[in-house]
């Protein structure tokens, strides 16, 4: 359902998301970022030992700008140094126990650094392409699993990937 600019659907454990690319519509200072990453043509996605591959991302810490972490969650979790970073939009999704907001952001990484550890995951994953089949595959985490990854790739290709 689209009621103005925001989108409302299920997400895999059917908890209510809702979807918008306007300008933070839920929360000036979510406490969660996602981050549909590029580097050299390819999405970089991490590999999170139990939920399994998804775009970055995670919790904004206590004094940080939504942006900031954004990167820095990148970095840690795929060892990517962003160049550039766009806002995308902002969901909702009203969970069993709480509600959490996240900011979607687009990052370019121009460099791949090698680390010792990838904070709580198993590091980079490239792919040329996300396979179609997503929703269903055990590879992929939940969170690739309902329209945020669509909504969001939408958005992306419109605004900044041109080829
Ligand atoms: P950790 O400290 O990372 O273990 O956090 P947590 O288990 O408390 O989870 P978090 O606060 O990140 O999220 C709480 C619940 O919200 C999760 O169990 C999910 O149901 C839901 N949730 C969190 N992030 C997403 C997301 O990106 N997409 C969807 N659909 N649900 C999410």
């Amino acid at each position: 359902m689209i009621v103005g600019n925001i989108h409302t659907f299920k997400d895999y454990y059917n908890n209510e998301v809702e979807f918008s690319t306007e300008d933070h519509p839920f929360s000036h200072q979510p406490k969660n970022v996602w981050v549909v990453s590029r580097f050299r043509g390819n999405w970089l996605l991490t590999i999170h030992p139990s939920r399994g591959l998804e775009f970055p991302g995670g919790k904004v810490e206590e004094g940080e700008e939504a942006v900031a972490a954004a990167k820095r969650e990148v970095f840690e979790e795929t060892g990517g140094i962003v160049k550039n970073i766009h806002y995308v939009g902002q969901y909702r999704v009203k969970g069993k126990k709480e509600t959490v907001i996240k900011n979607v952001y687009y990052a370019v990484v121009d460099d791949l650094v090698t680390r010792s550890n990838y904070h709580e995951t198993k590091g980079p994953k490239l792919l040329k392409t996300l396979p179609d089949n997503v929703r269903s595959n055990h590879e992929y985490s939940f969170i690739m699993k309902d329209n945020v990854l669509s909504l969001s790739l939408d958005e992306v290709k419109k605004r900044f990937i041109t080829a």
